[in-house]
């Protein structure tokens, strides 16, 4: 029966991540797996997490199954979290919101719905983008192909042929952009930038589809929403509100991976198309895990809607995204005075967890091999996993195989 079934071939990120468990050197380092790593080296858990998850168990809620679409307070508290509790968009009900298994699982929901309503539509990602963006679409039947992003000249964005590329798209083409933080660069778009692509998206009718996962990380839970407030704000062609994805996750951001907690959004012209995507949502729903789990959902509600929490997480992800600010800013000096000719300062105008080192596949593997460094072989850094006890030894790793 399964003789013809072949190997898997592992995956570049979660492959790698088992890789590192299983090394048994003392002094490895693991910048592979977007993971935030505290300055000890451990997954933190959130104090605003553990006495909200305190909250749900004191409960001793019965867990019925919850609605195809997920729990209705997790998900109204994702839509307030994501256009700011006031937008017109939700008080418009014209926001379908459905609690997701990870923001992974939204993304795949959306893009099985985009498979069966628009099925003329393609995929164009970043070129790069995380690697399982083309993997899930593509799992749902969809071609995907790439636009120009980054930059590897300037370290930065190429913008301009970013946008030449989007202008020549189809009309109803879906364009999968990284609200923030994108991985695996670390290249964002300025608020400008932003303001300049959203006349691109509308007058190409395109279909943006934001992935959101690393709210918070950037500049601040509310910057690094603009793209979504910018396009919840647009107009398409014909005048009506722009529609569009946003998969948003509560993995980094409340340190909660495992609990696979995220949320799929599709903003539409008008309530009334958003309720029949949110119908056609729950069957892709129903038909693949029936409903998603309650646990976490009810975290994550917490943690948003009761203001102690929410004070308090608000604070300890500023604090997250500091510290890996302040590794940055390590990485960069001891990189600066080892190799005084080679410019670092990517590392300083990437934001959020990843930095695009330009290492290649070869530098990579010797990290791994030779100095028990990990990184994915793109040459993307987890600077999250940069604490003030490793980022020496990873500068000296780096230096040793750029000397190379
Ligand atoms: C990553 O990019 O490393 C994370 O988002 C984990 C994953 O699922 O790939």
């Amino acid at each position: 029966m399964f003789e013809h079934v072949e190997p898997f071939a592992g995956d570049p990120i979660l492959s790698l991540n088992e890789d590192f468990q299983k090394d048994p050197r003392p002094g490895k380092i693991n910048l592979s797996i977007g993971i935030y790593f505290d300055d000890a080296g451990r997954i933190p858990v959130l104090d605003s997490v553990r006495r909200a998850e305190q909250q749900v168990v004191a409960r001793d809620a019965p867990k019925p199954y919850l609605p195809i679409e997920g729990a209705a307070n997790f998900r109204a508290a994702v839509q307030a979290l994501l256009f700011g509790a006031e937008h017109e968009a939700i008080a418009a009900g014209r926001v379908a919101t459905i609690q997701s298994v990870g923001s992974s699982g939204g993304l795949k929901v959306g893009a099985d719905f985009i498979a069966r309503w628009l099925p003329g539509s393609e995929v164009w990602v970043s070129d790069p983008s995380w690697e399982n963006h083309r993997s899930m679409f593509e799992g749902a039947g969809l071609a995907v192909h790439d636009y120009p992003y980054y930059d590897g000249a300037s370290g930065g964005l190429a913008f301009d042929a970013m946008c030449k590329a989007l202008r020549g798209l189809p009309a109803k083409s879906v364009v999968l952009l990284h609200a923030c933080c994108h991985n695996p660069t670390g290249v964002d778009l300025t608020p400008a930038q932003w303001d300049a692509l959203v006349p691109i998206l509308v007058e190409g009718e395109l279909l943006p589809y934001l992935d959101l996962a690393y709210q918070g990380f950037g500049d601040s839970i509310v910057e690094d929403a603009y793209a979504l407030r910018a396009l919840a704000a647009a107009r398409d062609r014909a005048g009506r509100s722009l529609s569009f994805f946003v998969a948003n996750s509560f993995s980094k951001s409340m340190s909660l991976y495992g609990e696979r907690c995220g949320a799929l959004s599709v903003v539409c012209a008008d309530a009334g198309e958003a309720t029949n995507v949110l119908g056609q949502l729950k069957f892709t729903v129903r038909r693949n895990y029936s409903s998603p789990p309650i646990h976490g959902g009810q975290i994550v509600a917490a943690v948003l809607t009761e203001p102690a929490l929410r004070r308090d997480w608000e604070a300890e992800l500023a604090a997250m995204r500091e510290r890996i600010q302040a590794m940055r800013r390590s990485l960069h000096g001891v990189l600066a005075a080892k190799m005084p000719d080679r410019d670092f300062g990517y590392f300083l105008h990437q934001r959020g967890m990843f930095s695009y080192t330009g290492l290649s596949p070869r530098q990579v593997d010797r990290l791994r091999e030779e100095f028990a460094v990990y990184l994915v072989r793109s040459g993307r850094m987890c600077v999250a996993g940069l604490n003030r006890s490793n980022v020496e030894a990873t500068a000296r790793a780096m230096a040793a195989v750029l000397a190379d």
